[in-house]
């Protein structure tokens, strides 16, 4: 059976917008419990600035409680700053984060889109000297909320431009969750054929139930990492109208039942999610919980 990759955001993007602050404590109880479940990467932290985003405070704390060779643990880094400090902690992998508008990079990070490219550069370049695994987001990769469509053309530049500073993946991001299957199948082409699937990666937020549906065209496109949040929580600060990411849950359920493995195992991470409705005091959960839970009690009743 192929293997296919995911890396559990939840920790991050999942956390980073919520209304309930979770404590690095809680954070890093939460990643050991996604690695437990088979998860094989996890976005652990953001080392961003702390009056830009106050639910992500505390990453170096996250990093510390970690066993960091334990998985495969990225943070998100917004500049040189996040960057050290995630280096600091101890982390092997970090994921810059460029967007493909000038207003969203302005928005997101205070920074122009080619101060926000050249921030993105000398970080990988960084990186790469430091021996760190460096990854970048390319945002709003199909919409921004600010200046509406953006060209596939666009994004390749950008994910060329990355790739030449030394980006390991490019991570292409649905920030908004506005693609759909024609313009995931169109834009996953292009980028596969420009830059082969196997450095690529997808991060598609579900705002209108599409997220699912785009994954599988960047499958078909031959990408096999995919970034989801446990849950399905998730949202930028910044970008007006972001709901939730693609739900873990929904795209193993997805990927077991199409016949790709992911190591992931069902029933544990289901544990998990109860866990985070417990740690969030309300109910969470990707479009397939509840059918997931019902035939989990059928075979355990069995
Ligand atoms: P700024 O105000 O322009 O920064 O913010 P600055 O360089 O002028 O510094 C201001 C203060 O912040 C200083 O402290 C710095 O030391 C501190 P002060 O002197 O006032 O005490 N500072 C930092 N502190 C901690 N960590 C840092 C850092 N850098 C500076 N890294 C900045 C610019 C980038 C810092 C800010 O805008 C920021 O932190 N932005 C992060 C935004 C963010 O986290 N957005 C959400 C993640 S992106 C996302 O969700 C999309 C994604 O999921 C993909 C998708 O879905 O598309 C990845
Ligand atoms: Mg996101």
């Amino acid at each position: 059976m192929e293997q296919v990759i995911v890396n559990d955001v939840a920790p991050r993007d999942g956390l980073q917008n919520d209304p309930v602050a979770v404590s690095p404590g809680e954070r890093a109880e939460l990643i050991k419990r996604l690695v437990a479940a088979g998860l094989p990467a996890v976005e652990v932290a953001a080392f961003v600035s702390p009056k830009a985003v106050p639910k992500m405070a505390g990453a170096t704390e996250v990093a510390a409680a970690l066993d960091l060779d334990r998985a495969d643990f990225s943070a998100l880094v917004p500049n040189r700053k996040g960057y050290e400090m995630a280096r600091a902690a101890g982390m092997r992998s970090v994921a810059l984060v460029l967007s493909a508008t000038e207003t969203m990079n302005r928005r997101n990070i205070n920074m122009g889109l080619d101060q926000a490219a050249a921030v993105c550069r000398e970080t990988l370049q960084q990186a790469r000297g430091d021996g760190l695994k460096a990854r970048a987001y390319v945002a709003v990769a199909f919409e921004c909320p600010y200046e509406g469509t953006v060209p596939d053309a666009e994004v390749e530049r950008l994910a060329g431009d990355m790739f030449a500073a030394g980006a390991e993946e490019i991570i292409v991001a649905d920030t908004i969750g506005a693609g759909n299957p024609t313009r995931a199948k169109a834009l996953f082409g292009r980028m596969t054929a420009a830059f082969g699937a196997e450095r690529l990666a997808a991060h598609l937020h579900d705002t209108r139930a599409l997220a699912l549906a785009n994954a599988w065209q960047a499958l078909e496109c031959g990408v096999r990492k995919f970034d989801a949040s446990a849950g399905g929580l998730g949202g930028c600060p910044f970008a007006p109208g972001a709901a939730g990411n693609l739900a873990t849950e929904d795209l193993v359920s997805m990927l077991h039942q199409a016949g790709f493995q992911t190591g992931i195992d069902l029933t544990a991470l289901l544990d998990v999610v109860s866990g985070m409705e417990s740690l969030l005091g309300r109910p969470v959960g990707g479009r397939s919980l509840p059918w997931l839970r019902r035939r989990l009690a059928e075979d355990q009743a069995a």
